[in-house]
């Protein structure tokens, strides 16, 4: 690294190795995936945010991580407290992957109708769904497609409930997906995204010692993840201005992972669980108190119609 910093406890080149260092730049499906280097050279740097294909076999995983437990808890506590009050929802979930969120907010009760284009992703939901009991499994169902096809498959106003969660950065315009899931919201109903954080961008390289991306993520809402995809980041200022042109204006905001952000991809949570519960209560309050929120990695930002 430029600087010849190491952030602490950051094991192995991760993907922030320079280029001649690391596992040669593929990722463990054996794809190609970009390394530092084109953080630094704009004509390397992704032009489009790209999809999701190809980040699959990384993303699951990495399920049991504490960086990924930290994003479903939080996620899970902020989503119970919007719907503190509601029952038997009418629940869309757009890119529900695993079905986390899903299958929480089936035993909760409501009736979740989880899509995702993935089918590898999918057959992992699918075969968490059917360890349910029976009243859960009658509650959800699960559909292969894409989600900006959505307004094809369900009529206007068709759910009190839509979940669209890390799938926005991987799209290159955020806008013509908000407004066909704002289309499906019955009044009243509450549209839940979870999104890169755009004005926290540069902490992350930071962290890792890439100063020239940690530069660069000032001028471009474009980057590469933790999982070596392209993907591209929202402001909460912009994502406000597109939910209030939908008739879904902003109604609350979190922030997600202030704190954990930057652990090695292999740290699983504590055992101690005790010390989960700090961790998890220190999470949760960050995201709800500014300055922290403003920082966070992630960003669930919550419309109402
Ligand atoms: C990062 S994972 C997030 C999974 C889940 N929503 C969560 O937050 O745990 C992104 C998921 O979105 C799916 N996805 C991306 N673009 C999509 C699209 N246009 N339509 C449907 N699913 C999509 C991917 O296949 C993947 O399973």
């Amino acid at each position: 690294m430029d600087s010849g910093w190491a952030p602490p406890s950051w094991e192995g080149p991760g993907l922030y190795a320079l280029p001649g260092q690391g596992d040669g730049g593929h990722d463990r499906l054996g794809q190609d995936r970009p390394g530092q280097e084109r953080f630094g050279q704009e004509r390397r740097l992704p032009s489009r945010s790209g999809s999701f294909a190809g980040g699959t076999g990384a993303w699951l995983d990495r399920l049991g991580g504490l960086r990924n437990f930290v994003r479903q808890e939080l996620v899970a506590r902020q989503l119970a407290e919007q719907l503190a009050g509601r029952t038997s929802q009418r629940v869309l979930d757009i890119g529900c992957g695993q079905g986390t969120q899903a299958l929480r907010l089936a035993r909760a009760g409501h009736y979740v109708t989880g899509i995702d284009s993935d089918p590898v992703a999918l057959g992992v939901a699918q075969g968490a769904l059917a360890e349910e009991p029976a009243e859960v499994r009658d509650r959800m169902q699960l559909l292969s497609g894409d989600g900006h096809q959505c307004g094809r498959w369900f009529g206007p106003r068709s759910f009190d409930v839509v979940l669209c969660h890390g799938v926005l950065m991987y799209l290159p315009d955020p806008d013509p997906m908000i407004a066909s899931l704002a289309r499906l919201l019955a009044p009243g109903g509450l549209l839940s995204l979870l999104v890169r954080n755009r004005d926290a961008l540069a902490l992350r390289p930071a962290a890792a010692g890439d100063w020239r991306a940690a530069l660069h993520a000032f001028e471009s809402d474009r980057y590469y993840n933790r999982l070596g995809l392209a993907a591209r980041a929202d402001r909460l200022a912009d994502l406000s201005v597109t939910l209030s042109e939908v008739s879904v204006p902003l109604k609350h905001w979190y922030g997600v992972r202030v704190f954990t952000d930057n652990a090695p991809d292999d740290a699983a949570p504590p055992v101690d669980g005790r010390q989960l519960a700090q961790l998890l209560e220190a999470e949760d309050r960050a995201g709800r108190t500014n300055p922290y929120r403003q920082v966070a990695a992630l960003l669930h930002v919550i419309g109402a119609k």
